[in-house]
């Protein structure tokens, strides 16, 4: 078991293999937080909180004239709302008489063995080789009977804690969430943590933020409806000193897709709180008497020993127990060639064929039909919405395209854009209703399309019916999914104006069960998923596509930040990554070597290469195809930050049993005559000799050697040269 309560102290011990959460029912049955950290043995820590009588920091009433006890100062694991706690807190609601006022205090408690599950949002499941447990607490405000269930899944093995809350309404009247968290973290001491975060925008998504926590409230969010390019749901607190191999780190990653809060305060005691869940600007919910509402997972992990451990846990989690598709372990991905930047909007069947069959000889297993190939689609303006094929444009027929691509031994995949309309759409003139829109005002457009108003139930089966109708009339094997706009103008005309702020998060909802209802149904298909490139790049997704298309941005050295960046919470087989056109100055051994940091693939006209160019790519697919195991299921270390001014930027895939790793350089800045330098390993065995092969040459030298001494990198190379160094444990 997982979890151990203690039932004359009253904690409970939430175990993984190396950390330890507790929590505690204290005085008057508020849930107190204990700790969060390396893995310690069944003890109540009640003793590292002291209590003093603050200044302007109120006592409950029920504390009886006791001075001492403020839950402005106490560590919480669920916060209140007027109870004299003036940080930021968990929950605000409007009661049925009107007040603002919510006073949790512990009801009762459960345990049970596996993970638990959400009403309509995704959660992570246990594997066969998991030990999960859950813990469940309740609490209670004894006057209006609004609960909180706060679920806790333990996932032993993977060092993973999955939170969420669930709120019941067991009063008699409706109230409001105005606020609704996931999780609240409180830190006794938060003068040493720094805030870690993965800001970006379009075209340089997730680069990386460190910065001090100082006395105010750090908000990491979305308002955008779309987990967004401009912030991710992940942030972490590492201690100052933390670096890749040494000191406290703690990882949040929240699974939701739309618009999402993360706010870190440092109180005036040094006291750090953390909390994470849907965005509460335009947000209100309101729930009648009997209903419960559910907020989205946070995915929690803790490790002592640096930034490193913290991203392993998350990849292999994020691998092991979020997807269950055959294409996350067991069926290798295909070498993919899309057709975006080879042709846009100008295609048709013979041009799809040629570029098939000159892309067969660059090892290229599957040509993707991107954008353009339904409705009336000739540029970005019309078309969407109507998602059946173009036959002016695929003039055989899709079944007959798929043949004859599946005739060259190649696979066959499509893109959509399911919760867009285009005004210019037979949808749009049949559904004008169905656009987002708040009457007596005009959408804002963007990219010149609106939002579908993916809340209501019509449009989640019209958009389930019309894409599975395309999808079961062709041998399709991969569908990228696309949104190509942020969601604005909330208004959903099924919806009475009192309850509009519920839009945003019925929108994401609705989502989920259309994807449910096409991705779920279609278990031998693999899907993408795509926001303009990486605009909705979240855990929750990667529990439907087994990969994210990274950014819109292909070029290779931009590149290097976005995964750098990425690295920190998602697996590299998750992050779509091409070969393109962009930076012609970059070889294409280059450019491939950095795009195998991702799923590979090509974006570019096989048509307008030469034969030479074919037969490198070729030898680069074939290298996908070699180190794909290494790349996709091994451990992933960071050996040289992009974004300090470095000369070389390296990486290293190392299989879990330590034998085998893979080093990547991209010589980034050589300047001429310059010192020697040296990319010094991770991970290897100490005292084991690998054969290394790389830059034309072999030697062998000790792990130890490898991870302190390094490899020397030829340094009179071309700008922008890439090296591959193999390593492999010999006897
Ligand atoms: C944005 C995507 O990121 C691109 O790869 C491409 O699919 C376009 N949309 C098509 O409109």
């Amino acid at each position: 078991m997982a979890i151990i309560y203690n039932e004359s102290k009253k904690t409970f011990s939430l175990q993984t293999l190396n950390t330890t959460y507790q929590l505690k029912i204290g005085n008057l049955n508020y849930v107190k937080h204990l700790f969060y950290g390396p893995r310690i043995n069944d003890e109540d820590l009640i003793y590292l909180i002291r209590r003093y009588d603050r200044g302007f920091s109120g006592n409950p009433y029920d504390s009886l004239k006791e001075r001492t006890f403020s839950l402005d100062a106490q560590p919480q694991e669920f916060t209140t709302q007027q109870q004299g706690d003036f940080r930021i807190n968990s929950i605000e609601v409007q009661n049925a008489d009107g007040s603002f006022s919510f006073n949790g205090r512990y009801v009762s408690h459960k345990i049970y063995s596996g993970a638990f599950t959400l009403n309509g949002l995704p959660t992570a499941f246990a594997t066969e080789n998991d030990t999960v447990d859950t813990l469940e607490v309740v609490i209670e405000d004894a006057v209006t009977h609004v609960a909180v269930t706060l679920l806790y899944s333990v996932f032993e093995e993977k060092d993973i804690i999955m939170r969420a809350a669930r709120v019941h309404n067991g009063g008699e009247g409706m109230i409001r969430l105005k606020r609704i968290m996931s999780m609240n973290m409180d830190y006794l001491n938060g003068q040493n943590l720094d805030l870690i975060s993965l800001p970006g925008r379009y075209g340089q998504e997730r680069q990386v933020e460190r910065q001090m926590l100082t006395h105010h409230v750090h908000k990491i969010r979305s308002g955008r409806g779309i987990s967004s390019h401009q912030q991710n749901p992940f942030i972490a607190l590492a201690e100052r000193t933390a670096t890749e191999e040494y000191g406290s780190c703690y990882g949040f990653s929240l699974m939701y897709s739309g618009s999402f809060l993360a706010e870190v305060e440092l109180d005036q005691y040094d006291q750090a709180r953390l909390v994470m869940g849907i965005n509460d600007r335009l947000f209100s919910y309101h729930l009648e008497a009997g209903e419960d509402f559910d907020t989205p997972a946070v995915l929690m992990t803790y490790t002592h020993k640096g930034l490193a451990r913290m991203s392993h846990r998350y990849h292999d989690f994020f691998r092991d127990n979020l997807n269950r598709s055959k294409f996350v372990m067991d069926v290798q991905r295909p070498v993919l060639l899309n057709t975006w930047e080879a042709a846009f909007f100008d295609f048709d069947d013979v041009k799809l064929l040629k570029i098939a069959k000159a892309a067969k000889d660059m090892g290229v297993e599957m040509i993707v039909m991107d954008d353009g190939w339904f409705g009336k689609r000739d540029d970005d303006n019309s078309g969407l919405g109507d998602w059946f094929v173009n036959e002016n444009k695929i003039k055989c027929g899709l079944p007959s395209l798929v043949e004859q691509i599946n005739a060259l031994g190649m696979k066959f995949g499509i893109w959509f854009e399911p919760e867009m309309v285009s005004e210019d759409s037979d949808l749009f003139r049949a559904h004008p209703d169905w656009a987002m829109e708040i009457p007596g005002r005009r959408a804002v457009r963007s990219r010149n399309q609106l939002a579908l108003d993916v809340s209501r139930r019509e449009v989640q089966d019209y958009l389930i019916e019309s894409i599975n109708r395309i999808l079961d009339s062709a041998n399709i094997y991969y569908v990228k999914w696309d949104i190509n706009r942020a969601i604005t103008d909330l208004w959903s005309n099924d919806l009475p104006g009192d309850q509009q702020g519920e839009v945003s998060h019925r929108y994401v909802l609705g989502l989920y069960r259309v994807m449910d209802g096409i991705i779920k149904t279609h278990p031998d298909i693999m899907f993408e998923g795509c926001a303009g490139g990486g605009g909705r790049f979240d855990p929750a997704m990667l529990t439907y596509f087994v990969q994210y298309w990274s950014s819109d941005n292909t070029r290779p050295l931009d590149n290097l930040k976005l995964h750098y960046g990425s690295s920190f919470v998602y697996p590299i087989s998750s992050m779509g990554a091409h070969v393109s056109t962009a930076s012609p100055m970059v070889p294409i051994e280059t450019k491939a070597a950095i795009a195998m940091c991702g799923t590979f693939g090509y974006e570019l006209d096989a048509t307008h290469l030469s034969e030479e160019a074919v037969a490198r790519c070729k030898a680069m697919s074939d290298l996908y195809h070699k180190y794909y195991d290494l790349n996709f299921f091994g451990d992933y270390y960071r050996l040289a930050n992009p974004f300090e001014p470095v000369n070389l930027v390296a990486w290293e895939t190392r299989a879990k049993d330590m034998r085998e790793a893979l080093v990547t350089v991209v010589t980034v800045n050589l300047t001429m005559n310059g010192p020697q330098e040296y990319i010094k390993c991770k991970g290897l065995i100490p005292d084991q000799r690998y054969r290394v092969e790389g830059d034309g040459n072999v030697f062998f030298a000790s792990g130890m050697a490898l991870m302190h001494a390094g490899i020397p990198i030829p340094r009179e190379v071309p700008e922008f040269t890439a090296f591959m160094y193999h390593l492999t444990a010999v006897e």
